[in-house]
């Protein structure tokens, strides 16, 4: 996809659709006047956008939407409200763009230009409206149809094109670009999300990030199963047993900021289907599990988004791989595993398999003496029950660096919400056995295995986000389609670069 900014206004370009973002004030308020100037710019259109705009009664509302056809310039325009205009914020811009940019998709346009009044950008900051137009835009164009062969493969969006004439023209480009890396990154982990588990699994999985981090020039360390034997990952390899599929563990190593010796470790999850193992899962929904490793492609799009857009932070992604099956070998409801942090786990139920793997990355992480580890993980349907699908549970034992994530989450709008830990659900996991036991019963499901992932952290500033309800959506979004969201890319991109800045 071609991504770009100009620094014009929208009736001078030539293109399949235009996207209008307006909001009240522009259409019936002090704004008005200067849509009216606009249009009338359009060579003998004046008349025929004006009486559409009168006849249709489009006031500019949030959510309100109308498509006017046959214009000089462009095959259709698709004007999208986001009303009054004191209100307005980055979502809001976000949000216009993607809905308008579907309609044009679907109108079959193939180059868009998505534009709004310059009046807007008095009152937010142009690199802000240029990013958030084409963050909707982009990633509100996302489709996943590479196994359509036959007749279903609809005309994409290839071209989007932000005009404003009232932005600086260096300030537009810069948005614009960073948008394009920005959404790119969110692009592969939704990709990797929404692919089967045939074609993604642990080999491929590690060879995906492999290859990023060639084209990145990000250092990688891919380790096999002889190595994971070696470090004795006595958790990783107890969930692989059950598979035929070799596990891998992956190292993602962008080192953004050579003056510093400060690390931070991103952890993710990566069982590339969770069948349950021996604890199987009923049939109904089990398809979803080929995206249970949704916070490992969080992390490869993150470490790919840091490196494009060469944020100076040093940052290390973890993300250790295997699938959940109930093969001969597979391990066992009693069984009691040595992690490589020598800590015991008694397995209550193979299902619980997310933080057992978790378990012997969150200690590898340590080597780096990060200055925080943060982990990603689809890891309980209990915080799918508590949180639903709009917002990610955050637990963790660093206040401050849980503050920034929910500041990085408000202005992602991939929000977070702190859950506890106290210390009264530790007994929940107490084993008679070991050190620990791999579930809690029926209650604080999401807290328990919160609790259960602390024990592996050591005394490093941790936090854990459980992505079960935010990675994969049942139903499509505002800009993200039904499937893989990509959550975690964009607000763990916006984290760093908050770190970057105070650096
Ligand atoms: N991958 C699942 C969690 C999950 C559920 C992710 C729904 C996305 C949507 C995880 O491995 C799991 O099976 N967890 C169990 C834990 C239980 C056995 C303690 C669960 O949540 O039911
Ligand atoms: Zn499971
Ligand atoms: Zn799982």
């Amino acid at each position: 996809m071609k991504v770009e900014f100009i620094q014009r206004d929208f009736t001078t370009i030539k293109a399949d659709a235009l996207v209008l973002v307006l909001t009240k004030d522009d259409v019936g308020g002090k704004k008005a006047a200067e849509l009216s100037r606009l249009i009338s710019k359009f060579p003998g259109e004046k008349s025929h956008l004006e009486r559409a705009l009168a006849a249709s009664g489009f006031a500019g509302d949030k959510e309100e939407q109308m498509t006017v056809y046959s214009l000089a310039k462009y095959g259709a325009a698709f004007l999208v409200g986001t009303g009054d205009e004191s209100q307005l914020s980055n979502e809001k811009l976000r949000r216009a763009a993607a809905a308008g940019i579907r309609a044009a998709q679907l109108a079959k346009a193939v180059s868009v230009i998505v534009a709004t009044l310059d009046s807007v950008t008095e009152e937010t900051s142009h690199y802000e409206v240029v990013h958030s137009l084409l963050e909707g835009a982009i990633l509100g164009a996302y489709k996943f149809d590479k196994y359509f062969t036959l007749d279903r493969k609809n005309s994409k969006v290839d071209t989007i094109t932000v005009a404003l004439a009232g932005v600086e023209a260096s300030i537009g480009k810069k948005a614009a670009k960073d948008a394009e890396l920005t959404c790119e990154a969110v692009y592969l982990t939704r990709d990797l999300c929404n692919a089967p588990a045939n074609e993604i699994h642990p080999e491929a999985l590690a060879n995906v990030a492999a290859n990023m981090a060639k084209k990145y020039h990000v250092h990688s360390r891919i380790l096999d199963e002889k190595q994971i034997r070696k470090l004795k990952m006595g958790g990783l390899l107890a969930v692989n047993s059950g598979s035929a599929r070799p596990p891998r563990f992956i190292t993602l190593e962008y080192k953004g900021n050579p003056r510093s010796r400060d690390w931070y470790a991103i952890v993710g999850k990566g069982i590339t289907f969770d069948s349950g193992g021996i604890s199987l899962k009923p049939s109904a929904g089990m398809a979803e599990m080929k995206m249970d490793m949704s916070g490992a492609a969080a992390v490869i799009g993150t470490i790919q988004a840091l490196a494009s857009l060469k944020i100076p932070v040093n940052v290390v992604g973890l993300a250790p791989s295997t699938e959940n099956l109930p093969g001969g070998r597979a391990y066992k409801p009693g069984d009691v595993v040595t992690t490589m942090s020598g800590i015991t786990i008694e397995v209550d139920n193979t299902d619980a398999e997310g933080r057992i793997i978790l378990s012997d990355a969150l200690h590898y992480a340590k080597r780096y003496r990060p200055k925080a580890i943060i982990d990603l993980a689809t890891l309980t349907g209990a915080c799918v029950v508590a949180l639903g699908h709009h917002a990610t549970g955050m637990f963790g034992t660093s206040e401050d660096v849980m503050a920034q994530l929910k500041e990085a989450g408000e202005k992602t709008f991939e929000r977070v919400w702190q859950m506890p830990i106290f210390e009264e659900y530790e007994k929940q996991i107490k084993s008679e056995i070991a050190d620990v036991k791999n579930v809690g019963g029926r209650w604080a499901g999401a807290i328990t295995a919160a609790l259960f992932l602390k024990k592996f952290v050591g005394d490093y500033p941790w936090v854990h986000l459980d992505i079960a309800g935010t990675a994969m959506l049942e139903e499509p979004a505002d800009y993200s389609p039904r499937g893989g969201s990509g959550v975690g890319v964009r607000l763990l991109t916006e984290f760093f670069k908050r770190i970057a800045a105070q650096n």
